[in-house]
């Protein structure tokens, strides 16, 4: 999979419109690659279901939607952002648009022990509606999310998708090491509950996770990988997740 390719190509379809059907062959290679996916954390349990888009509160005219499924446990919502973004990215290569849909519930809120997190809501649409220029995308200024040199993967990397775009990341470079905060701005308030929005952001932070992985390997970085846990409530602006020690190939 070149996931590189489909960050350039991937973006939320918030409405479905003038879809074709998903077969039965598009989902098997769908669940084959969900085999194969690798999540952050093998320690916790996780399971994808498929389900048709009307078993659940979704209404985006979508055909399915792909169901994620955790222990309640240690970092499991970046875990489960970062498994999500290999199955975004992967729908974007096969002509499937997707949005991941934070306010849906399914019939299910548990299955085999294991809580309901979030969906992701697909169709199958034409190649032409997919992102034809990914910079025209509304994000923050780089300055805002990435100090220091930017390595030719910051300029990219700010595309990650976020619950409301919000985009709750900010990383330091410093010289070989690049620190990674999961950043909430004191005092910014939207329409959702701090608790909500801390939980989608700590899903956001596991999806730029597997963007800028992707994005080090292809600009040939080799790194090493040091999780922190999240354990803020928001008290501090920036709450240290991870740091990768990088070197060129
Ligand atoms: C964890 C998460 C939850 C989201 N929840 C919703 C949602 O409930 N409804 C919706 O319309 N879009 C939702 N989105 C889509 C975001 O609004 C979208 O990713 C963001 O605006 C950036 O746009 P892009 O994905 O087209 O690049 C969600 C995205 C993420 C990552």
């Amino acid at each position: 999979m070149d996931y590189y390719k489909q960050i350039f190509k991937r973006k939320s379809f918030h409405i479905f419109k003038d879809t074709g059907v998903i077969t039965d062959d598009e989902i098997q290679r769908l669940k084959d690659f969900i085999n194969i996916i690798k999540p952050l954390n093998t320690e916790i349990k996780t399971e994808i279901h498929i389900v048709p888009e009307s078993e659940t509160t979704c209404k985006r005219g979508g055909q399915y939607c792909i169901l994620f499924y955790s222990e309640s446990k240690d970092e499991y919502l970046r875990n489960i952002g970062y498994i999500g973004e290999q199955i975004d990215l992967y729908l974007a290569s096969q002509n499937i648009g997707a949005l991941w849909f934070g306010i849906g519930k399914p019939n299910d809120m548990k299955i085999n022990g294991l809580d309901y997190v979030i969906m992701i809501s697909i169709a199958k649409v034409s190649e032409d509606k997919f992102r034809k220029d990914m910079f025209k995308s509304k994000r923050k200024p780089l300055s805002e999310i990435w100090n220091g040199d930017t390595l030719g993967i910051a300029e990219i990397v700010r595309f990650a998708p976020s619950a409301c775009n919000t985009q709750p990341w900010i990383v330091e470079n410093n010289s070989n090491d690049l620190m990674i905060y999961r950043y909430k701005k004191f005092g910014k308030r939207g329409i959702m509950p701090a608790q909500k929005v801390r939980y989608y952001n700590k899903i956001d932070i596991g999806i730029f996770l597997f963007i800028l992985e992707t994005c080090l390997e292809h600009e040939n970085y080799t790194y090493d990988r040091i999780l922190f846990a999240d354990t803020s409530d928001d008290s501090i602006e920036k709450t240290l997740i991870a740091k990768y020690t990088y070197s060129s190939k």
